[in-house]
């Protein structure tokens, strides 16, 4: 059988070169074309595109979702779901994730990929669960990384501890794009061997390497891979879709995609890339493969947020030293994968550590957290000297973090009730609170022009 393909196009493309701006229009542009190419699924969802809808775009992320569904009968729809985060940034309560799941799922999702930063298991136990409950298909993504404990041997043990929790397939996010083309053979090899799941990988261009990981994969036995359509492929997203149909086809392996389809999204999709490159939000560095990746082993948006925190500060002769920093933290964190929200948490600490002269003498709050056992368990124990350094005596908790967290949807429900017209609008609120208030509170109540007049006057 054919390798399967999921296209990233209206997800991790745009998400990865254009800070997740393209809008529902520009997706409905070619959403019904793609629909008819053949793809094992479109990726249409996540935590930044539903942020960005709210924060930026001024669109309702759900109204989008029920547009791609009705546009594309014929494809499954899958989204990316940070476990117990959901699409945030802190762990909710077991309602709230059950919640999301149900109404993702009634909306148009099929599949949601549920990964958790750490590969704690126990943060992807109520998303798996709820997911089951409502009849989505529930595949876990392993976040993948490299160090001393994320060996061939790590992943195969967690894979076979998620296919007993009930996944229906297995993804390797390979978010930085680290892996290697031939230990993605091996571990892919290995998985296959060691599981029944279907095996999807995931990985980004940013280092150079990702069509060569692909093949090898490919050869080892991977079921699906994800590609984006040409116009928002390579740099620091995924390869081409158009290229994998043409290198595998009339193989084995071949993914049978109808070319025409691919041609006429691709016609139009380019003409709205040109627009991004044209005012400036597509920069064409990130077009470009950087192999710094490889040799710091962290994503391209974390190398790019760390010159901007710099840059900020007018410190951007620290750079390279902050780069050496960054594996140094993170080796004394118990090496967490560089993923949201700890790439983010390892990044700061690093600028901190060198910025202020004096190691771990600035801690931002989440790092404190994370040292508490609040994000779950780090993969290899933490330095005890920085654990102690930073949070003293403090209890450190073992337990599944949401375990704390009581119920909070039919309290918001309440509290918003003059606000929310539906289940959706309380999520919105859940997840993203004062952005999500903001957007509803302008969606149903849009302040009338001569009532700003009148305020400006007013002022005046
Ligand atoms: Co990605």
């Amino acid at each position: 059988m054919g390798i399967k393909i999921v296209d990233t196009v209206f997800r991790d493309g745009p998400q990865s070169l254009i800070a997740t701006r393209m809008t529902t229009d520009e997706i409905l542009s070619c959403a019904s074309i793609l629909d008819k190419a053949g793809y094992h699924a479109l990726e249409v969802w996540g935590g930044a595109t539903f942020d960005s809808c709210i924060s930026f775009l001024n669109e309702d992320p759900w109204e989008r979702l029920r547009a791609i569904r009705k546009a594309c009968p014929n494809t499954k729809l899958q989204m990316l779901f940070r476990g117990q985060n959901i699409l945030g940034y802190r762990h909710y309560s077991d309602d709230i994730v059950e919640k999301f799941v149900q109404k993702s799922l009634e909306n148009g999702i099929d599949i949601i990929r549920v990964f958790d930063a750490l590969n704690d298991i126990r943060n992807l136990k109520s998303a798996v669960t709820a997911t089951k409950k409502y009849h989505g298909h529930c595949q876990i993504a392993l976040s993948y990384t490299t160090s001393p404990v994320h060996t061939v041997e790590y992943y195969v043990k967690l894979a076979q501890e998620v296919e007993k929790m009930g996944a229906d397939s297995l993804c390797i996010k390979d978010m930085a794009g680290v892996l290697l083309p031939d230990d993605a053979y091996k571990l892919i090899k290995q998985l296959k061997a060691n599981t029944k799941l279907p095996i999807e990988l995931h990985s980004h261009c940013t280092g150079g390497i990702c069509e060569m990981t692909y093949q090898k994969a490919i050869e080892a036995g991977v079921d699906i891979i994800d590609t984006a359509l040409s116009p928002f492929a390579n740099g620091t997203s995924q390869p081409a879709t158009e290229a994998f149909n043409y290198a595998l086809k009339n193989t084995k392996y071949d993914p049978k995609l109808n070319q025409d389809c691919l041609n006429q999204a691709a016609e139009i999709l380019t003409k709205i890339k040109d627009k991004y490159l044209a005012n400036g939000i597509l920069n064409p560095k990130a077009l470009s493969s950087n192999p710094n990746i490889l040799k710091y082993q962290v994503p391209g948006g974390m190398l790019s947020n760390l010159m901007n925190q710099l840059a900020k500060q007018g410190a951007m002769d620290k750079y390279e030293e902050v780069l050496k920093e960054v594996p140094r933290v993170r080796q004394e964190l118990g090496y967490p994968p560089l993923v949201t929200p700890l790439s983010q948490m390892v990044g700061t600490q690093a600028v901190m550590n060198i910025i202020t002269n004096e190691r771990y003498k600035m801690v931002p709050k989440e790092i404190k957290d994370y040292l508490h056992g609040l994000y779950g368990k780090a993969p290899a124990p933490i330095d005890q000297n920085i654990l102690k350094k930073i949070i003293g005596d403090d209890k450190v908790i073992t337990h599944r973090p949401a375990d704390d967290l009581k119920p909070e949807f039919a309290q918001l429900k309440e509290k918003y009730k003059d606000l929310v017209k539906c289940d959706e609008d309380v999520l919105s609120i859940a997840l993203f609170e004062q952005k999500a208030i903001k957007f509803l509170t302008e969606k149903y109540h849009p302040t009338p022009k001569d009532e700003v007049e009148e305020f400006n006057l007013y002022v005046g």
